[in-house]
């Protein structure tokens, strides 16, 4: 199956350590780096847009009125949790790409309320800011168990011990997104290779353009007003410059971020606004941008009900619940191992 290429299995035990995507190891970002910026459409990972600058801009666009996602997914956590916690009760939260984990306390509240379980495990590669979510996390909740692990989310998972069950795995904030569909894939394969009968995903993904989403109104949620999404979006050059030795001109490009309907997907972009010429510290061959060339820094996938039972039947998922809001902006799915 589809799977299969994707869990090496107990011969490769990775830590976070000897991960050779540390986002610490200079060499390797680098070449990573180089690698994304000498296609013909130059790229880069978005997990650089996340140092601690990036994550608290992140937090500032969620509180956006152009960014609906947060507020709509927060709403229908708030929505279904009690009834899902309920009747599921997860004796521990495992949360890929969990930043602030804001939404997250609300499935946390009902886990305590519901005395279900009190273990929390945030992944995430921003690593300062995850300590500080866990730092708040123990202080705000008395019996709470907090295990953040830093580690890379596209890389192989390796989680601190073994979880209580049933475990709940979630993604949310429509962060699978982020990731085209062979990546989306292949992170979903991982999930499922530690999930067992009982344990189950829980995902938030934003939807496509629909009769009460229009494509400007997902367009603004990634083009705000105030130019939050910008600054976010220039601060990977910052990041470059600071841990690559780069010297980029953020003065010198222009945030874009259009919706490709015929890739279902808001597509973030930085354009050279004049010709760039940039070097890397260590590389041989400089970076070269004519006028009007970009990086894309970021996608943004956006789903319909089909294309989510596509990719989950290849990572071997079923949906169990799909709840959505009543304009179809977004939608929360509980599944369970196929
Ligand atoms: N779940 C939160 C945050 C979403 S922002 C919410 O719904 O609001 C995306 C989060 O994923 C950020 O915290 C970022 O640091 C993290 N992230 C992005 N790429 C990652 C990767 N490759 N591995 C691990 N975490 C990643
Ligand atoms: C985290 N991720 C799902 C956000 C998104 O909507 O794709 C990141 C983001 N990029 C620009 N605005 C928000």
């Amino acid at each position: 199956g589809v799977c299969e290429m994707s869990n090496p299995g107990p011969a490769f035990p990775r830590t976070v350590a000897d991960n050779p995507s540390d986002p610490h190891d200079r060499e390797v970002m680098l070449k990573e780096v180089l690698e994304g910026l000498r296609r013909h459409q130059k790229e880069l990972s978005s997990k650089y847009l996340y140092d601690a600058v990036g994550s608290a801009l992140f937090e500032d666009i969620t509180r956006l009125s152009e960014y609906y996602p947060t507020r709509t997914e927060r709403a229908l956590l708030e929505r279904w949790m009690p009834e899902w916690v309920e009747l599921e009760r997860p004796a521990a939260l495992v949360e890929l790409g969990a930043g602030s984990a804001e939404k997250s306390r609300v499935v946390l509240d009902e886990m305590e309320r519901l005395d279900a379980g009190n273990l929390y495990v945030p992944v995430d590669v921003s690593g300062d800011f995850l300590h500080e979510t866990a730092g708040r996390l123990r202080e705000e909740y008395d019996s709470l168990i907090v295990r953040p692990a830093v580690a890379d989310i596209t890389e192989p998972l390796t989680l601190p011990g073994k979880l209580p069950e049933p475990a709940w795995f979630a993604l949310l904030g429509s962060t699978i997104g982020n990731f085209d569909t062979p990546q989306a894939t292949r992170l979903l394969c991982r999930i499922v290779g530690q999930m067992r009968a009982g344990d189950r995903f829980l995902m938030g993904v934003d939807l496509r353009p629909g009769p009460n989403k229009s494509q400007e109104r997902l367009e603004a949620a990634y083009d705000d007003a105030a130019g939050v999404t910008a600054e976010f979006n220039l601060n990977v050059l910052t990041v470059l410059n600071r841990e690559l030795g780069s010297d980029f001109d953020p003065q010198g490009f222009q945030h874009e971020a259009p919706y490709v309907p015929e890739a279902s997907r808001v597509e973030m972009h930085l354009r050279a606004t004049s010709p760039q010429n940039v070097h890397f510290h260590g590389a041989d061959e400089d970076i070269v941008f004519v006028t009007g060339e970009t990086i894309r820094t970021e996608i943004s996938c956006k789903y319909n009900r089909t294309a989510i039972d596509g990719i989950f039947s290849d990572a071997g998922l079923t949906v169990e619940r799909w709840v959505q809001d009543d304009d179809g902006l977004f939608a929360l799915i509980l599944a369970r191992r196929a």
